[in-house]
């Protein structure tokens, strides 16, 4: 069998375990080891020590027979190695992480953003049943675990050398400003006019107009910047309720301003996806239409290849998108959502994404407003539109 590292690995020193009796008397000290953060896998391996000089041993890209390397490093390390993973073969055992591997390296990750991106995957929490289980943190709690946050404003100077501007002037945009308020209560009778939900999709996610600024490089223009004019953010929609459009899972295409259909399961599926995608929250997962927006890494970082802005720079273009979003649902009357609280595997298994070179960033979704409120919404102001 032939044995390569993998193409992105981060090694760090494990934070110490409390040591059982078992380990204190036999003065084992396995707890106090390292750990392999390898993004073409998802979850840490513990390492010892030693096994630092087998991937010191490897070049990238380079094989070597598993028999070498269990001679020179041990069998029963190189066993585990492979077993876990980290070293990965040409046997049929290891074709998806063959895979997986490659696409990484075909994607341009920069690897402390591979390691942040795969390693913040969620799947299968539900962020609601744990609260129930071990009760909500409430502020007063983590008041007295951490003391109060860090102040409201920041205060660099005293207030006698300030310079106090003038009162601000005020537009329509500041009324739709201030009426914006995220939703936490949806109307579950309600069905969205499809005439609604086009309109917002082509404000927010569709190209208003593209240009071909290189043979086969074609940008888009949106209705918000993008780091490198990219656009890699891809609207994929979970659509419950709305007038025309059945139940399901659906991408939305930017320049063609339709819908491509990737599934119609019944209702109640839909409905056990959107709880499921949104990690329980059953204050979103009833809104009748879900946004994930998924990133296109590869576009991204086409550009900007192994480039450590590169990431950061795609969860920027994620936020611009959904303050349109919410402003356009405010707009329209509607409330909207964004939660980062998102099952990234479900998101994967629904809309048939890889995770590595399309991966999941955020979950908007938009409806109307039910009152009065049932979960709590953040409106001092009183201006949310019901
Ligand atoms: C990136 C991002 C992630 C968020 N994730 C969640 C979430 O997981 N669950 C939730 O209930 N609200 C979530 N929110 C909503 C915030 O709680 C909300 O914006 C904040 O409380 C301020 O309220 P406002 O949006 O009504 O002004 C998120 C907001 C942002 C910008």
């Amino acid at each position: 069998m032939i044995l390569k590292r993998p193409t992105l690995l981060l090694i760090e020193r494990a934070p110490p375990r409390p040591l059982s009796m078992q380990q204190l008397l036999s003065k084992d000290d396995s707890a106090s080891g390292w750990r392999a953060l390898a993004p073409h896998l998802g979850h840490e391996v513990p390492l010892q020590l030693a096994d630092l000089a087998v991937f010191d041993a490897l070049a990238e890209d380079e094989a070597a027979s598993r028999a070498d390397l269990s001679l020179r490093f041990g069998t029963e390390r190189i066993d585990y190695l492979v077993d876990s993973g980290l070293l990965i073969g040409d046997h049929a055992d290891h074709e998806p992480l063959r895979l997986r591997d490659r696409l990484l390296k075909d994607t341009g990750w920069w690897t402390p953003a591979a390691v942040a991106h795969s390693f913040g995957r969620w799947q299968g929490i539900d962020v609601d049943a744990d609260q129930k289980r071990v009760g909500k943190r409430t502020l007063g709690s983590l008041i007295r675990q951490h003391g109060p946050p860090p102040p409201e404003a920041l205060e660099l100077r005293a207030r006698q050398d300030w310079l106090v501007l003038p009162a601000a002037r005020k537009t329509a945009l500041d009324k739709l400003l201030v009426q914006r308020t995220t939703c936490r209560n949806f109307d579950p009778e309600h069905r969205l006019p499809a005439a609604d939900l086009a309109s917002l999709m082509h404000r927010v996610f569709a190209a208003q107009a593209t240009q071909e600024l290189a043979p086969g490089a074609v940008a888009l223009k949106k209705n918000s910047p993008s780091g490198g004019g990219l656009h890699p953010i891809e609207a994929y929609l979970l659509v419950q309720r709305v007038e025309g459009v059945p139940p399901g899972l659906y991408h939305y295409h930017s320049t063609g301003h339709a819908l491509q259909v990737l599934g119609l399961p019944d209702a109640d599926q839909i409905a056990a996806m959107a709880k499921e995608l949104v990690a329980g929250q059953a204050w979103f997962a009833n809104a009748p239409v879900l946004v994930l927006m998924a990133a296109r890494f590869k576009r991204n970082f086409w550009k900007y290849r192994n480039h450590a802005k590169a990431w950061r720079v795609i969860q920027l273009d994620a936020g611009h998108l959904s303050q349109n979003l919410y402003l356009t649902a405010t707009e329209m009357g509607y409330g909207a959502f964004i939660t980062g609280a998102i099952n990234d595997e479900c998101a994967e298994r629904l809309f048939e994404l890889d995770g590595l070179s399309t991966g999941a960033i955020a979950v908007c979704g938009f409806g109307r407003r039910i009152g009065p409120p049932v979960a709590v919404e953040f409106d001092p102001l009183g201006k949310a539109v019901r």
